[in-house]
C-alpha cells in the first residue's frame, strides 16, 4: 500500500542525515562534563565554563541554516529552554536532563522551517519536552523521552500552522501528561510513538490532517482517565472543506491496560487504522463519539473496557462508522444508533448494536 512505501522513504530520509548520533563530522560540538562544558564550532571555541545550557545555546547559535550540531555531552539544563532556529540539525547524544518551565518546551523551534532533530535523548520533569509551532519540513528522528513528569512532545493550540512534519521512532515513558500532542499540522508522517507509563494519551492529534502513522504502541498509558493509547479529538482528520474524506492512516494501534485503547471524539474523524490489538483496557478498548468516516479494518481486543459507539448531544451523532473486529470477553455496545454504522464481527463478546 501506498503509505507503506512513504513510511520506509521517510526512514531513508532520517537515515541520510548520520547513522549513529555525533558521527562524522559536526560543524558544531558540545563536549564535557559535570560542570565544565566547550561548545566549538569547527577550530573555534564559542563557548567554556560551567553552564550547559549556555554551551548548547552557544553551539546551535554558532552553526548556520544545514549545518549540524552534536551535544556530545550529557548534563542539566535546569528550567530552562534550548531554541532552534531555522535549516539546522540538532543532534542531542548525551542524555539531556531538563526542568519545568511553565508553558514553554525544554527545546523549542517556532515558527521555523527545516529544523531536523535526528537523535535525542532526554530526561527529567519538563512542561514540554519539545515544543514547536509555524514549522515547515521539521523532521524527528530517533527521539527518547525517560521522563518523571512533564508532556513529551507538542504543537500548540493557539499559533501559527505546521505542515510536513515526520517523525520516525518516538519512545516516550514515564510522562506525565501526553507522550505526543499535535494540534495544527498538515501533512505529518509518524513512523513509531512507543509510549509506557504515560499519564494522558500515547498519541493525540487534534486538527491534523494528511496523516500517515506506522504504529502507536501503549502499555499502562491514560491509567484512570479518559485518555487513550491513540486519541483523535477536535476536528482531527476534518478536512478544510469540511468534509471527512479519508486522509488519516494509520497501520496499528497495540494497547495494553492503561485507560481507554481508541478514543475518537468531538467531531473528529476521516480515518482508516488497518489494525488494531488491544487488551485488558482500564476504560474502553474502544470509544467513538460523535466522529464520521472512522474505519477499523481489522485486528482483536480481549477484555477490557466496552467497545463502544456514543454521541454526546452537542455535536452531531457518529456517522459513516466502518468496524471490522474480533472482541473477546467484552461487550459491543452501539447507543444511540450511529447513521450508516457497519458493523462486521466476530469472537465471544455480547453484542448490543443496531
Ligand atoms: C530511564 O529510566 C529508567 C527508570 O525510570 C532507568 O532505569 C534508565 O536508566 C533510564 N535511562 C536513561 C537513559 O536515563
Ligand atoms: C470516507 O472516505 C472515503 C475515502 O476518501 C470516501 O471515499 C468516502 O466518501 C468517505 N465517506 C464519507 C461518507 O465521507
Ligand atoms: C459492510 O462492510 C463490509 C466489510 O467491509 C462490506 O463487505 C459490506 O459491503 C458493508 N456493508 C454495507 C451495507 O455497506
Amino acid at each position: 500500500m501506498a503509505h507503506f512505501l512513504i513510511f520506509t522513504t521517510v526512514l531513508a530520509l532520517v537515515s541520510v542525515v548520520h547513522s549513529q548520533c555525533g558521527s562524522g563530522t559536526p560543524n558544531a560540538m558540545v563536549a564535557g562534563s559535570g560542570s565544565s562544558f566547550t561548545a566549538t564550532k569547527g577550530s573555534s571555541t564559542v563557548y567554556t565554563g560551567s553552564d550547559y545550557r549556555a554551551a548548547i545555546q552557544a553551539a546551535v547559535d554558532s552553526i548556520s541554516s544545514g549545518q549540524r550540531v552534536s551535544v556530545m555531552a550529557s548534563g542539566s539544563i535546569g528550567a530552562s529552554t534550548i531554541t532552534i532556529s531555522s535549516g539546522k540539525i540538532f543532534e542531542g547524544c548525551g542524555t539531556i536532563n531538563v526542568g519545568n518551565r511553565a508553558g514553554h518546551g525544554a527545546i523549542e523551534s517556532l515558527n521555523t522551517q527545516g529544523v531536523q532533530i535526528p537523535y535525542l535523548t532526554m530526561t527529567g520533569n519538563p512542561y514540554f519536552g519539545l515544543r514547536f509551532y509555524g514549522t515547515r519540513d521539521l523532521t524527528l528522528g530517533k527521539i527518547t523521552m525517560n521522563l518523571s513528569g512533564g508532556l513529551g512532545i507538542r504543537f500548540d493550540r493557539d499559533a501559527a500552522a505546521n505542515s510536513n512534519v515526520k517523525m520516525d521512532v518516538i519512545s516516550v515513558t514515564g510522562a506525565g501528561s501526553h507522550a505526543v500532542e499535535t494540534w495544527n499540522i498538515d501533512g505529518l508522517t509518524i513512523n513509531q510513538v512507543i509510549a509506557r507509563n504515560v499519564g494522558e494519551s500515547g498519541l493525540l492529534l487534534q486538527k491534523t490532517t494528511n496523516a500517515k502513522v506506522g504504529l502507536v504502541d501503549g502499555n499502562n498509558v491514560a491509567t484512570g482517565t479518559g485518555y487513550a493509547t491513540f486519541r483523535m479529538a477536535n476536528n482531527n482528520g476534518q478536512n478544510p472543506n469540511g468534509n471527512y474524506n479519508t486522509n488519516v492512516y494509520i497501520d496499528k494501534v497495540v494497547s495494553r491496560g492503561g485507560g481507554r485503547g481508541i478514543f475518537c471524539v468531538s467531531q473528529s474523524g476521516g480515518v482508516v487504522i488497518e489494525s488494531v490489538d488491544l487488551a485488558n483496557n482500564g476504560n474502553n478498548a474502544i470509544l467513538i463519539e460523535n466522529c464520521y468516516n472512522v474505519s477499523i479494518r481489522g485486528g482483536t481486543v480481549n477484555g477490557g473496557g466496552e467497545v463502544r459507539l456514543a454521541a454526546r448531544s452537542e455535536f452531531p451523532n457518529n456517522r459513516d462508522i466502518w468496524i471490522t473486529l474480533t472482541v473477546n470477553s467484552n461487550t459491543v455496545r452501539e447507543s444511540p444508533c450511529g447513521e450508516n454504522t457497519n458493523w462486521t464481527l466476530s469472537g465471544s463478546a455480547s453484542k448490543s448494536i443496531c
